[in-house]
């Protein structure tokens, strides 16, 4: 491990999320399952490749940002090596019994506390990276290098697929014109729930991408494909959460190094 870098020795990510995680372990609110969207696009990369199971034992994938472990662990049982790394150290705890009680730690290679913006692996370490709901929390300097980090990290021919915030999301249409924007896209939101940390509101920074964002963030992929998914929030699940009306808005970001 290399040193913590200044921003996290002041640990302000560090512990919005450790909040976050405390209350969402309390609300059994934390993502158990993987995301479909990585699911499916991994998958589609790697039929196209043709793959076997065999194969898959060769891969070494890293998710930045892994919380509580539920798409690493799907990696896991395609046979993949799997790295995470997070900010939160109750993400991380959260992410290791999630393995062990699947049977999965023996594909583990690294698992560890670190910023998605200074990873401490070697260049052209990984075939695949994946980040779902991590990159649109960070504020412009971060995000940029965290978008680096993956490009420096992937070898030639690597896979990254990402899940972000897109600007046809209800809360960005909601809240553009009420609230401060650092930056086009970027909003600091005003949480409803002054305790608990759970809905994108809390979290406070969000940052809701423009499709023309990526050629610049992934400088040094051959191929960059992001498609946009929406889906609405069933009426009784929007209210759960305290809305009206909920609309997803996601980017799926396909690109190959
Ligand atoms: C919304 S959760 C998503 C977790 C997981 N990717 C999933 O899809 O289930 C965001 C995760 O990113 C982590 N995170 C936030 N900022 C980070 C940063 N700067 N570096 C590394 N991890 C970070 C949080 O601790 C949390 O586990």
């Amino acid at each position: 491990m290399v040193n913590k870098p200044d921003w996290l020795k002041t640990g302000s990510i560090e512990r919005l999320w450790n909040t976050s995680f405390a209350h969402q372990i309390k609300q059994g609110a934390y993502n158990t399952a993987p995301v479909e969207a990585i699911v499916r696009s991994v998958s589609h990369h790697y039929r196209a490749k043709e793959f076997i199971k065999h194969d898959f034992k060769k891969l070494k994938f890293l998710e930045v940002g892994c919380g509580a472990g539920a798409n690493l662990a799907w990696l896991a049982e395609q046979g993949i090596r799997i790295s995470g790394i997070d900010i939160s150290q109750e993400a991380l705890s959260l992410c290791k019994k999630t393995l062990k009680r699947k049977g999965l730690e023996k594909n583990i290679e690294i698992l560890t506390q670190a910023s998605a913006s200074d990873i401490p692996c070697p260049d052209e370490y990984f075939d695949g990276i994946i980040e779902s709901c991590v990159f649109q929390n960070l504020p412009s300097e971060l995000r940029i290098k965290a978008f680096s980090e993956v490009v420096r990290l992937l070898k030639p021919g690597g896979l990254f697929i990402g899940h972000m915030l897109s600007r046809k999301h209800s809360t960005f249409k909601n809240q553009v014109n009420n609230t401060a924007q650092t930056e086009p896209g970027t909003l600091i939101l005003n949480s409803k729930n002054t305790k608990e940390k759970i809905n994108l509101e809390d979290i406070g920074l969000a940052h809701f991408f423009a499709k023309k964002e990526y050629k610049k963030l992934l400088r040094g992929c051959s191929i960059i494909d992001p498609c946009e998914s929406l889906y609405r929030l069933p009426k009784v699940e929007a209210s759960r959460r305290g809305y009206d009306y909920y609309q997803h808005a996601m980017w799926i970001v396909y690109a190959v190094k």
